[in-house]
């Protein structure tokens, strides 16, 4: 496919919260893993054509907190699948000047899985073309609980807590607030999801399964963007 020029009116930050794997296997009567499976392996069209439209950080819902109450089976294939993930497509994109950062907790993944993780962000730090983010065992209450703790243990008083102080003490301290939301598969709610750092991101729900989301869908969701007016509570004359 020809290169995308940058697009103009791109949102710098994109969430996308993959769903419909199951459902597109599913349709081919293919077991739940090969949707997952081909999940996977769109990440890597789909960063690709962010980066060149000029999106500056991508942020991917690959694995809930909720998650975890999925059968052992398809957990253990997601586990799997990030594995796979960073074994195939960190190298071309540590290439590519992308940089790979991670929200969530660590802990809970095998100290193997863990270790990947690390090293593909070590690896990445200092490249500046885009920024992705994978949110995996990754929930938004949790990320919440976490910052009311570190701040707590940072010994910050009531009336030093501040919006400023609570972002900054989210996995996304220093990452701006996501500027659109995509979730695939006609679903229609955040399940957990930057529920933060969306308090003025736009929303999209297209209905397609994420495997087949392409460059095209993708750019689809973004003209629609450049579309809508964003108030942050002003009136249309003010902006
Ligand atoms: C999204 O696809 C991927 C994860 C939640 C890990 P699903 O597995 O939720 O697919 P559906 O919703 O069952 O189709
Ligand atoms: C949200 O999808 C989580 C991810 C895409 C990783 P789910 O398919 O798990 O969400 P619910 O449970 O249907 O809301
Ligand atoms: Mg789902």
């Amino acid at each position: 496919m020809a290169k995308i020029e940058p697009v103009k009116g791109v949102p710098s930050h994109v969430g996308i919260i993959m769903d419909g794997n199951g459902r597109w296997a599913k349709a081919r009567g293919l077991p739940r893993l090969m949707g997952h499976r081909a999940g996977t392996k769109n990440l890597r069209r789909v960063i690709r054509a962010a980066a060149d439209a000029g999106v500056k950080y991508i942020t991917f819902y690959a694995f809930s907190t909720e998650n975890w109450k999925r059968p052992a089976e398809e957990v253990n294939g997601l586990m799997d699948l990030l594995a796979e993930f960073i074994d195939d497509e960190v190298r071309d994109l540590h290439k590519e000047n992308a940089r790979l950062l991670h929200i969530g907790h660590l802990d809970g993944l095998t100290p193997l899985l863990k270790k990947k993780v690390e090293d593909a962000i070590e690896l990445t730090k200092n490249n500046t073309r885009i920024t992705v983010i994978i949110a995996f065992n990754y929930g938004g209450r949790d990320e919440i609980v976490t910052a009311v703790r570190r701040l707590i243990e940072a010994g910050i008083r009531p009336d030093e807590v501040s919006e400023e102080r609570i972002s900054n003490a989210l996995f996304t301290a220093g990452i701006p607030d996501p500027d659109l939301i995509i979730r695939t598969s006609g679903e229609k709610r955040t399940s957990n999801f930057l529920i933060w750092q969306a308090a003025y991101a736009e929303w999209s729900f297209p209905e397609i399964y994420w495997p087949d989301f392409d460059e095209k869908a993708l750019l689809t969701e973004f003209e629609n963007y450049a579309s809508r007016e964003r108030r942050f509570g002003k009136i249309s004359e003010q902006l």
